[in-house]
């Protein structure tokens, strides 16, 4: 069982399997999407949002909602990446925007 994961910005679709993080599924697939603490729910760098498909994702715990509620410009179809895991038995598709302010302060730093 797999599910479509449509990264909007890259244009990119790629394959996720229940388990895997919308992170896990973005760095295999090549698309550079930020997680400055290896995907520990301690930083917000892989703040993305889900425009379809947040019901195939795992629910937000404590430690995804604080940083959420921190970090820059969130909405409420606001995940970590790296938290969002695809729960077991979903199939469909899962659409995600990169933030490109995400992107370019990090891109900017370095
Ligand atoms: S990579 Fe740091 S919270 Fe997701």
């Amino acid at each position: 069982m797999t599910v479509k994961i449509y990264f909007r910005d890259e244009d990119k679709w790629l394959e996720g399997k229940p388990g895997d993080s919308l992170l896990d599924v973005a760095l295999d697939g090549g698309v550079d999407l930020e997680h400055a603490c290896g995907g520990f729910c301690a930083c917000s760098t892989c703040h993305v949002r889900v425009e379809k498909g947040m019901e195939l994702l795992s629910e937000m715990e404590e430690c995804e909602e604080d940083l959420i509620d921190e970090a820059r410009d969130s909405g409420l179809n606001s995940r970590l990446a790296c938290q969002s895991k695809i729960l077991p038995g979903a199939s469909g598709e899962i659409q995600v925007h990169i933030p490109s302010w995400n992107i370019n302060a990090v891109k900017e730093e370095g």
